[in-house]
């Protein structure tokens, strides 16, 4: 039986498990605070694994432990998306693809926009024009020998028209509850201070640093 949230992060390089500078920006900012050092998949030339299991937190998992079985490292990814409720939660899982082979996300904001113009008068979540969604982020960390802990982050918002220039995906177009300015307006600190990943990363630390060796 694999052990639940029962081991802790010995000090050492961390393979960051991501391919998407944006992510990984965020991740090293998140980890730099707890002086955690850390790799990225792209500089060690790692494999892009496929992501083929129907959850954040599957796919997460998928990636961590491809990545901690090819270096023989402790391995952090992060799965995560936007989710739509007027959508019936896409694009989900599927964010990174709706913006196609050339990550154009400016497409695929264009693309929750026009299917919200056609699901507006028949959902009760976009009522109003209130458009509800949030952000989902999984957090894996893996280690060589196949063991996991995963933690699950979310924040509420709603979609409007696209502002700022910052952050990165689908930024421009969510602004979290309480809120006057979206992520995409938002210095990167503030962002950090209430994301899904910052909520995700925090039930980490708790877990394998606050109790652990470092
Ligand atoms: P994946 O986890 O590699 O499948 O990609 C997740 C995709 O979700 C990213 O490429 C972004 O488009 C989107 N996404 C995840 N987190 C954020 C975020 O914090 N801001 C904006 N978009 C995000």
């Amino acid at each position: 039986m694999t052990e639940k949230h029962g081991r802790w992060l010995a000090p050492g390089p961390l393979v960051i498990a991501s391919h998407n500078a944006g992510k990984v920006r965020e991740i090293q900012a998140l980890l730099d605070n707890y002086g955690i050092e850390c790799v990225s998949a792209a500089t060690l030339g790692l494999a892009e694994p496929d992501e083929t299991e129907a959850t954040f937190i599957g796919n997460a998992r998928l990636k961590s432990l491809a990545a901690a079985r090819a270096t023989g490292m402790v391995a952090l990814s992060d799965d995560s998306g936007l989710c739509v409720d007027a959508l019936g939660g896409e694009p989900g899982i599927y964010s990174a693809r709706w913006a196609g082979e050339t990550k154009n996300f400016k497409t695929a904001m264009a693309e929750v926009h026009k299917r919200l113009a056609a699901s507006v008068s028949v959902t009760p979540s976009s009522v109003g024009g209130i458009n509800t969604a949030h952000f989902t982020c999984a957090l894996s960390l893996a280690w060589p020998d196949g063991h996991t802990e995963d933690f699950e982050g979310k924040v509420f918002g709603r979609i409007v028209e696209a502002r700022g220039n910052n952050g990165f995906g689908y930024d421009a177009i969510f602004l979290p509850d309480g809120h006057e300015q979206t992520f995409g307006e938002m210095e990167a600190s503030a962002k950090h201070s209430m994301s899904h990943r910052a909520k995700a990363f925090r039930q980490l630390v708790t877990a394998v640093l606050i109790r652990g060796a470092l």
